[in-house]
């Protein structure tokens, strides 16, 4: 067979040439396929010779084995390419995957509770949907008290509205529990008011209650102190003024002393060197009728101030809405 030479020679060059799997294929299907003329010459045997017979054979023969040697190379490289190409470092750092963290008024909750859980407080949830008797009457608000009327007070029916503060904890928590009593409670609450820099309709109370034999004012103005120093530094004092609620007898609202300016007088405190914190007072012996405490035998005070106002004293905010806008920009700095 003249051809043959010639022909082993061809393919084993388009064969070892072949730089990827498929053109090696290609090759395979050229010289050693159906319709290739190695197999066409096999297929009419009869018509050759013993001799050439085994000559198409062998180069058939040679041929395989020189396709299977160069699929082995071609895999072979291809792994060594994609282990050096694809290897990975083990020992890089990885991609920090971005965390969220806790809405800044909810750490000043937390911080608030961790603060009491230290005086020995137990924590308190209250129902966001109260009765009139829990948020006004038993706190010995009379029904003719402007902030009963519709126009400050989300109603839900006649009997159900959107707690108005936190101090209804404190008549659920008395219901329940015999005295002493020193509990806090926070959480959100309602108020039928336009969004501005320092009003929600839904915004954040702590309210605080201590209940035991022979507690004075000035239980509640040491209590007032360490709060206040323990959210705005160890500095910090606490000056009380006379005011109104009808659950306290007295009344007062207190404030801390400016820790911007320590009392110099900046605008934060409008140059009087006091920042207004909350509201507060002794128990009025009414609501203690209202859960069966005798009040000839123990007295309490109560105190409520607001989580956003905490937190736009301490970092400066000066619009209240930011707490409810979610601006990343601004929720991420804290
Ligand atoms: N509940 C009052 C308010 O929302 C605050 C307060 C709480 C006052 C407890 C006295 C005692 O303004």
């Amino acid at each position: 067979m003249g051809w043959a030479t010639d022909y082993l020679a061809e393919a084993r060059a388009a064969i070892v040439g072949a730089a990827t799997e498929q053109e090696l294929e290609d090759a395979r299907v050229a010289y050693l396929g159906r319709r290739s003329r190695l197999t066409d010459a096999l297929r009419s045997a009869k018509e050759l010779s013993v001799e050439e017979r085994a000559e198409l054979n062998r180069t058939k023969a040679a041929l395989e084995e020189a396709a299977a040697g160069a699929r082995e190379q071609l895999r072979t490289r291809e792994l060594d390419r994609s282990l050096a190409e694809e290897q990975v470092d083990v020992t890089l750092p990885g991609d920090a995957v971005p965390r969220g963290h806790l809405h800044l008024i909810t750490q000043i909750r937390r911080q608030v509770e961790d603060v009491f859980i230290g005086l020995g407080y137990e924590i308190f949830d209250g129902p966001e949907v109260e009765d009139t008797y829990h948020n006004f009457t038993a706190l010995n608000t009379p029904d003719w008290h402007p902030s009963t009327s519709k126009n400050d007070t989300f109603y839900v029916d006649e009997d159900l509205v959107l707690r108005t503060h936190t101090s209804p904890g404190q008549i659920r928590f008395m219901e329940t529990h015999e005295p002493p009593v020193y509990m806090v409670s926070l959480g959100r609450t309602y108020r039928r008011d336009t969004p501005d820099p320092t009003r929600s309709p839904v915004f954040h109370q702590v309210e605080g209650l201590a209940v035991d034999r022979g507690i004075t004012l000035a239980d509640l103005k040491g209590t007032l102190m360490y709060l206040s120093r323990a959210l705005f530094g160890d500095d910090r004092d606490v000056r009380i003024r006379t005011s109104y609620f009808p659950f306290t007898e007295p009344s007062i609202e207190f404030d801390v002393s400016c820790f911007r300016c320590s009392q110099e007088g900046c605008p934060s405190c409008r140059y009087s060197g006091w920042l207004e914190m909350g509201g507060a007072g002794v128990v009025d012996p009414n609501v203690f009728g209202h859960v069966g405490y005798d009040a000839e035998e123990v007295s309490g005070f109560a105190f409520g101030l607001g989580l956003e106002r905490i937190a736009m004293l301490r970092h400066g905010i000066p619009d209240l809405r930011a707490f409810w806008e979610n601006d990343l920009r601004l929720l991420r700095q804290f």
